[in-house]
């Protein structure tokens, strides 16, 4: 199509950024641009229509948490394959960037959603370092880069993941000690495998990471649910209510999704519960990095003097979650039971990957991205909690109340009782809205709904504000 058709008026009001996003939802509604249409780059169309390339890249990012837009790296962004149903139909002039029939899951393979949760800012990957370093060693790759690997995970990334524990979270460990696994699943398995028997109880947070339970579950164990408060774990009540439990499974650092640390004589009297009943730990560490006030506390497995907790870390905030990869510490102790069961397992992400992230840590580009995005997301927290703020001022009859964090990559928006968040979050979904119902995390209702909304990929203030607004459309 014309590139000119695109071209904002500078009389307008409305920022370019804005009226160069209506103009392509335009043409994509209009038929002029077609799913799976590669896009002009930022640069050519900048250049075309004598715009700031930040101006572009704006409308870009928001067409694709909108859902209209894909970027695929090198390769260039395209119109969403998926909005082909919706294009075909004249009579919508403005098209929904999901078709509803894929909405009830509020992850969509792909693509990146308004309030997506579980992902980090993707604009704001360093993806030329990460390629240079990737294309290193592809050219660069000897014999050691195409045998088999060790089941354990590649040596160099098993080296630079202690440090870097040692330095970040006080865990003191030796590379041996460290397995490099496909997520957190991965790492799940492995403990499943090693540790549990199908048919074992364990421990889980009441509310709780979703996935990890529907994993667990699958496994065959069997989950007590142990409600959280204002200190975590509820550990008292776990002794109460399910005294035979084999393991438990916590996310100490900031738990999941309510959002607070598991207070340190909690923890203490965690782990001395797990020493006495010979039970396991399974501490999920999985966004300890972002936190926006005071430091984090050391990771629980720091206190651990008898070998009960099983470190998990993951990749996928920190980095992306298409890498795939995490790592599972294990005490010493069991390196040897762990390595046995690893060698019968599919290993983790291939060894290139394995060696570019490696790499990444050593050369100190990690620690670089880690202090980089620590920043973006208080700033992209702070877009969507005013937008909530300023939204909920204006509308009397839907109230939402943030849930104070010091950290995370997501925030929880509480309703008042008596409103049916699942209701409220499938509304949303069906607008193409990713927000999540807090009663999804839970095994019983709980007492007060909520709303969990990723901000990550909120580039500006007035992105926020629209999307909330979309949100409140939806909700009413
Ligand atoms: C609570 C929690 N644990 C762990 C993970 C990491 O999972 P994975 O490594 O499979 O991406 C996530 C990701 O969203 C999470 O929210």
């Amino acid at each position: 199509m014309d590139l000119q058709q695109l071209a904002p008026l500078r009389a307008q009001q409305t920022p370019l950024y804005l009226q160069l996003h209506h103009r392509f939802r335009d043409a994509i509604a209009s038929g002029k641009l077609r799913p799976g249409d590669r896009v002009p780059s930022v640069r050519s169309l900048a250049s075309a229509l004598q715009l700031a390339r930040g101006t572009v890249e704006l409308a870009y990012q928001l067409l694709v948490s909108e859902g209209y837009l894909q970027p695929r790296g090198p390769a260039g962004t395209f119109v969403t394959p998926r909005l082909a149903s919706l294009t075909a139909s004249a009579s919508r002039p403005t098209p929904q960037p999901v078709p509803q029939a894929q909405m009830h899951s509020p992850i969509v393979p792909g693509q990146v959603l308004p309030f997506q949760l579980g992902l980090p800012a993707l604009d704001a990957f360093p993806r030329k370092t990460w390629a240079r370093l990737l294309a290193r060693h592809a050219r660069g790759m000897d014999l050691a880069g195409m045998v088999y690997p060790d089941p354990a995970g590649h040596a160099g990334l098993r080296q630079a993941i202690a440090s870097y524990l040692g330095i970040a979270r006080g865990i003191v460990c030796a590379p041996e000690q460290v397995f490099v696994t496909a997520g957190y699943y991965g790492a799940l398995e492995l403990v499943c495998r090693t540790l549990l028997q199908p048919g074992d109880c364990g421990w889980f947070e009441e509310p709780g990471y979703r996935f990890a339970r529907q994993f667990l579950l699958r496994a065959g164990m069997q989950l007590a649910p142990v409600p959280v408060d204002a200190e975590g774990l509820h550990v008292a009540q776990g002794l109460q209510q399910a005294p035979q439990a084999r393991f438990a499974v916590v996310t100490p650092s900031h738990q999941s999704p309510m959002g607070m640390a598991l207070s340190l004589p909690r923890r203490l009297e965690l782990l001395e519960w797990a020493r006495q009943r010979q039970a396991w730990i399974v501490e999920d560490d999985y966004d300890s990095e972002f936190r926006y006030h005071g430091r984090p506390l050391p990771a629980l497995q720091s206190l651990d003097r008898h070998g009960r907790v099983l470190y998990s870390g993951s990749f996928s905030k920190v980095l992306f979650p298409g890498l795939r990869l995490g790592y599972l510490v294990v005490p010493h102790t069991l390196i040897a039971r762990f390595r046995e069961v690893a060698q019968h397992l599919p290993s983790a992400g291939a060894l290139l990957l394995q060696a570019t992230v490696a790499d990444f840590m050593e050369q100190g580009h990690f620690a670089r991205h880690l202090r980089k995005m620590r920043s973006l997301y208080a700033q992209r927290r702070s877009y969507l909690s005013h937008a909530l703020a300023q939204q909920s001022g204006l509308q009397q009859q839907l109230q939402l109340h943030l849930q104070p964090q010091a950290g995370g990559i997501q925030l929880l928006a509480r309703l008042e009782p008596g409103v049916d968040d699942q209701a409220c979050a499938a509304a949303a979904q069906t607008q193409g809205l990713a927000v999540q119902a807090l009663s999804d995390w839970c095994q019983c209702p709980p007492a007060q709904g909520g709303l969990l909304m990723g901000f990550t990929n909120m580039p500006t203030p007035q992105v926020a504000q629209e999307q909330v607004q979309r949100l409140y459309r939806a909700l009413q």
